[in-house]
């Protein structure tokens, strides 16, 4: 499936506690034009269900867990951020849900652009015919 898993650095400051950081096209292989996150949700509920066609997002939970349920079409995979030193890289094209394990959980997104509500399929269907679309788009 097309993402991949990164250790964000993480060191021991001098200072009790510990600090993360990631710089664009040296973590991951896109500049960040726009930082979103989701805070205030209790445990329970589910956001997501949409894919992006060109978005590239980095996406980690600093405070909490938070479960992304990840499908190209074909199979699922379910990753648990709990870590905030752990992120996730999605290249365009997934649908994605993401599940609040624990209350006012915080889930941190750096995006390769700005909003586009176009870039956006929300339709799980539309989603299928746009996979089937690409497939026939890049046959010979
Ligand atoms: P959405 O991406 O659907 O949130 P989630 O995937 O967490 O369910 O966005 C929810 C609303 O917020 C939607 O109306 C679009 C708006 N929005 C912006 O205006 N700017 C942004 O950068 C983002 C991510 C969302």
């Amino acid at each position: 499936m097309n993402y991949y898993k990164i250790d964000i650095k993480t060191i021991r400051t001098e200072k009790e506690g510990m600090l993360s950081f990631f710089e664009g096209t040296r973590a991951f292989p896109f500049e960040i034009r726009r930082i979103y996150y989701i805070h205030h949700v209790p445990a329970g509920a589910r956001r997501g269900a949409h894919a992006h066609k060109t978005l590239q997002q980095m996406i980690f939970c600093p405070y909490g867990s938070v479960t992304i349920f990840l499908n190209d079409g074909e199979t699922e995979e379910q990753i648990l951020l709990d870590d905030p030193g752990i992120g996730i890289v999605l290249m365009p094209g997934l649908w994605r849900d993401m599940l609040w394990n624990i209350d006012n959980s915080v889930l941190c997104v750096a995006a390769s652009d700005y909003y586009d509500e176009h870039d956006y399929i929300r339709d799980y269907d539309e989603y299928l015919a746009y996979l089937k679309s690409k497939k026939e788009e890049a046959r010979p």
